[in-house]
C-alpha cells in the first residue's frame, strides 16, 4: 500500500504521516527531508538560500520521481509538490491513494505563527494566494480528503488508518 499525504504547509503532512506509518507498518518518507539529503544540505531554508525555489522544484521533481518507484510506504509530500504539473502526471500515475489533509487558512496562520523554518510562509499574502490556487489542485488530485482543523495528529492518523484497511 502506497499512501501519499498531501495538502498546504502546516497541516500535519510529516507528523500524521509519521503516526500513520507507525500505526501501518509502513516505512515513512518526508518529501521536503529527501531533498535536503539530496542535495546534502541541513534545511529546506538552506536549500531555497543557496539554489532558489527553482532549484528547489527541480530537485522536488527528482526525489518524487525516486520515492514513488517504493511499493509499502508513507509518503508526505511538501505542500507545493503541486505547482509543477510534472509532479502531478507522476503522482496521478503512481497507483497510491492521495489524501488530502484540507486545513483553513485560519487554522495553517495558527499553527505557523512562530514559524521560521519555510521561505515560503514569510509573505503572508503571497502564502494566501498560493493556498487559493492549490486549494482546487489538492482537491482534484486526491483519493479522498479530510477536514482536519479540528483533529489533532492522532485523530486524523486514525481516520486514513480505519479509511485505507477498509479499502
Ligand atoms: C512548500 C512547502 C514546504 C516545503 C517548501 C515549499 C510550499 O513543505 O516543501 O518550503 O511551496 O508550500 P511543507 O508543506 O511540509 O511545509
Amino acid at each position: 500500500m502506497k499512501i501519499i499525504l498531501i495538502g498546504f504547509m502546516g497541516a500535519g503532512k510529516t507528523s500524521v504521516g509519521k503516526e500513520l506509518a507507525r500505526d501501518l507498518k509502513l516505512p515513512f518518507i518526508d518529501c521536503d527531508q529527501e531533498i535536503v539529503n539530496s542535495l546534502e544540505l541541513q534545511s529546506v531554508a538552506e536549500v531555497f538560500d543557496l539554489v532558489g525555489e527553482e532549484g528547489f522544484r527541480q530537485a522536488e521533481t527528482e526525489v518524487l520521481a525516486e520515492i514513488l518507484k517504493e511499493n509499502s510506504l508513507v509518503i508526505a509530500c511538501g505542500g507545493g509538490v503541486v505547482s509543477d504539473p510534472k509532479n502531478l502526471d507522476l503522482l496521478q500515475g503512481s497507483k497510491s491513494k492521495i489524501i488530502w489533509l484540507n486545513a483553513g487558512f485560519d487554522t495553517i496562520s495558527e499553527r505557523l505563527t512562530d514559524d521560521t523554518t519555510r521561505p515560503l510562509w514569510r509573505d503572508k499574502e503571497k502564502a494566501k494566494e498560493l493556498f487559493m490556487e492549490r486549494q482546487p489542485i489538492y482537491k482534484n488530485l486526491a483519493s479522498f480528503e479530510i477536514q482536519v482543523d479540528s483533529l489533532r495528529i492522532s485523530e486524523v492518523a486514525a481516520v486514513i488508518s480505519d479509511r485505507v484497511k477498509g479499502d
